[in-house]
């Protein structure tokens, strides 16, 4: 949702403007076109080079500039942003824009501007916390301008407490989050992610490969959009999204049961896990030793439920998409898999193209909709295809 957005990032002289260069190598990755203007104290910290090369545009920083440009710089760039982000945000900095001050390029472009305005604070815990800039803080938040909170930590001046800045992932996801439009809100998704383990004993168990990423760019992608999710997941080694409601599982049985739970009241159910079709008809409570009778030559399995098909079965009005992930006639056994299942859509995706499936952030699929309509995609990332997938699910809603 940052692909071509433009953002402009202002710098002023705090430590954390170290930080900077990072934001802008994270945005463009995404797809925004990055602009940045520093204060004269922000280039005792960094380089303007720096963030030029990072931002693959010219840094921004003389008020008067006039005899070089014929455009009013300051209210061009303020037209010209999707959103202003001010990370590091000094003490300084946050007082001059409470108090309208416009004393150089940044305070002067803020003043001028008429998008949203993220700041990101980053200062000493005293400083932070002290009455001058609390209020400071108010002000602005009263005005609209969206304040980002600082963590905890030792900081630079050695002392222990808040005041750290974000680290340049959470800045940008909170960026995406204020330029994304709520267009899911009031509608509930539930979202299953990641694989099942199905237990032997209480050291071994079988699983499969779901490293849980598409679901949760689903789950994350459709919170961002306003939807309020409930996310499944299986055991992962990722950080699952912040979410309205997470609900961790170990077997597609607490799988099962976990989706009933919630079902009645979902809008969308979205089955992007991977639960595994079968469990071990026995579990031993010990661990089998090897030299035992019932070791491991011989495991026999029983059939687990079949989440999909049971719920496809008993929907009153859910909209339900399946995921397949298929090595040989994908879109015949997706189509039927669709059909058996009473799913709204499947996405289908080959697991021995490379970039597709398992493990990778990206993601090469075809979505098939309930009337055999089939659309193709390229490669793409995990993010934009969860984004495809429920704009899809939202013309459904209509
Ligand atoms: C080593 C050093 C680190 C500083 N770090 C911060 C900081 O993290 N946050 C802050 O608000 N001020 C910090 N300051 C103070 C600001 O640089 C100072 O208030 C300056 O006037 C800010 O200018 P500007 O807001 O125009 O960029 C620091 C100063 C020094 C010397």
């Amino acid at each position: 949702m940052l692909k071509n957005k433009r953002i402009l990032l202002g710098v002023s002289g705090g430590i954390a403007a170290y930080k900077s260069p990072s934001i802008c190598s994270l945005l463009r990755k995404k797809g925004s076109e990055v602009k940045v203007m520093m204060t004269e104290n922000a280039k005792e910290f960094i380089t303007p080079l720096s963030l030029q090369t990072m931002s693959n545009n010219t840094v921004h920083s003389k008020m008067f500039n006039q005899l070089l440009n014929t455009d009013v710089e300051h209210i061009s760039l303020a037209k010209w942003a999707d959103i202003i982000v001010i990370a590091p945000a000094t003490a300084n900095i946050i007082g001059k824009f409470a108090n309208g001050i416009c004393d150089n390029l940044l305070t002067t472009v803020f003043m001028a501007s008429r998008c949203r305005v993220l700041i990101v604070p980053a200062m000493n815990t005293e400083m932070l916390n002290s009455p001058a800039n609390i209020n400071n803080m108010e002000i602005l938040k009263k005005r609209g301008i969206v304040i980002l909170d600082t963590e905890k930590d030792l900081l630079a001046c050695n002392d222990y407490g808040s005041g750290k800045m974000l680290s340049p992932e959470k800045i940008v996801d909170a960026i995406d989050d204020n330029l994304t439009e709520k267009d899911l809100a009031g509608k509930k998704f539930l979202i299953t992610a990641g694989p099942t383990v199905e237990p032997l004993d209480p050291v071994r168990f079988l699983t499969n490969h779901s490293s849980g990423k598409m679901g949760y760019a689903l789950a994350a992608n459709a919170q961002k959009r306003g939807a309020e999710v409930t996310l499944i997941t299986g055991p992962t080694n990722i950080e699952p999204p912040k979410v309205h409601r997470l609900v961790k599982i170990n077997t597609t049985q607490d799988m099962f049961g976990a989706v009933g739970k919630y079902f009645d009241d979902c809008h969308v159910l979205i089955k992007a896990a991977a639960p595994a079709d079968y469990k071990p008809k026995y579990y031993s409570k010990d661990k089998i030793k090897k030299n035992s009778s019932n070791y491991l030559d011989v495991i026999e399995l029983e059939k687990n439920p079949d989440i999909a098909k049971y719920y496809g079965k008993n929907k009153v009005g859910q909209i339900i998409v399946g995921f397949a992930a298929e090595s040989t006639n994908i879109y015949k056994y997706a189509k039927e898999k669709l059909i058996s299942k009473n799913l709204d859509m499947i996405v289908v995706n080959n697991i021995v193209k490379a970039g597709a499936g398992f493990g990778t952030d990206t993601n090469i699929a075809s979505i098939i909709d309930k009337n055999g309509e089939t659309e193709d995609f390229e490669i793409m990332s995990k993010s934009e295809l969860a984004n495809i997938i429920l704009n899809k699910v939202k013309n459904l809603f209509s």
